[in-house]
């Protein structure tokens, strides 16, 4: 699908990986429809890319705020709607509080399926469609410490592939991106550190903006999984967990000690 002159909804567009993403598709002529809560930060953003582009501030974890969203774009539909809003929680399980879950799995679940469902008909309308929902390698393989976060990516992915299988006949490529750790403000100073601790290769925003280019690009709708060995152990986990086990109890001691801090 060829991204010049595309109606682009971007959720989570004013943080590290929407930013990257902005950017790639602004040079790219994409019209770029920039949602987040801060509009501040937004309006900077959009000024900055230059003109054409526009931004809502909606908080899509609320009905009323994916409503707006919805509102705002009536007239000028969507040709692709990238769900990559997210927040993360790192923690052990049982020291994370039931409210902060509930939000976590909201934005980061509940929030993409329902605004998809709620612009599908925006969507199906257009001659060609896209629909990137950014998941995360944890996603794949459930990690020590992320145990909520995974829920809701594993979710993500799931509802990727059924939405992918149901509307394989119709206008809309419907992709998953995974990014692995990501150098972004998403990660507390305990996951990068733990990253480094534990030799996790991290990548650039711009990195993954690119990826997403490369994804939109292809005709039809496809997961992608980034990072080497990140894709590896993720075909790994789905033949083999049991290795996956292992390798990870061998860093549960210091995984526990970063998610205390
Ligand atoms: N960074 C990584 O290591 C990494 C790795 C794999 C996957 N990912 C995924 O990549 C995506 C982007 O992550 P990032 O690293 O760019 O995170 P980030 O820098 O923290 O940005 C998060 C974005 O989401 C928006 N947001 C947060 N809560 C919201 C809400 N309730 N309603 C609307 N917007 C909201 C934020 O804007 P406001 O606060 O202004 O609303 C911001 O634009 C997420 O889905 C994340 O799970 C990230």
């Amino acid at each position: 699908m060829d991204i010049t002159d595309r109606n682009v909804l971007l959720t989570g567009a004013s943080g590290g990986i929407g930013t990257a993403i902005a950017e790639c598709l602004a040079e790219r002529g994409a019209r770029l429809t920039l949602a987040g809560r801060n509009k501040e930060k937004l309006d900077i953003m959009a000024s900055r890319l230059g003109g054409g582009h526009r931004t809502i501030s909606a908080d899509i974890a609320t009905p009323g705020g994916r409503q707006r969203l919805v509102d705002a774009l009536a007239g000028g539909e969507p040709d692709i709607l990238i769900n990559n809003a997210g927040t993360l929680d790192f923690g052990l399980f049982d020291e994370q509080e039931p409210d902060r879950i509930e939000a976590m799995i909201h934005l980061n679940l509940l929030a993409p399926i329902l605004l998809t469902r709620a612009l599908l008909p925006a969507l199906e309308s257009r001659p060609e469609a896209a629909i990137v929902n950014i998941g995360s390698t944890f996603g794949s393989i459930g990690h020590p410490g992320f145990a909520s976060y995974c829920a809701a990516k594993f979710g993500l992915r799931g509802f990727t592939e059924a939405l992918r299988r149901e509307l394989a006949e119709s206008n809309i490529h419907i992709h998953y991106l995974a990014p692995r750790a990501t150098r972004t403000e998403l990660n507390s100073h305990p996951v990068t550190a733990m990253n480094e601790s534990l030799g996790n290769a991290t990548d650039d925003p711009a990195t993954v903006a690119a990826a997403l280019v490369e994804l939109i690009a292809r005709d039809r709708g496809e997961n992608r999984y980034m990072g080497w060995p990140e894709k590896l152990y993720v075909r790994i986990n789905s033949l083999l967990p049991g290795l996956i086990d292992r390798a990870l109890a061998r860093q549960l001691r210091t995984i526990r000690d970063f998610a205390r801090e």
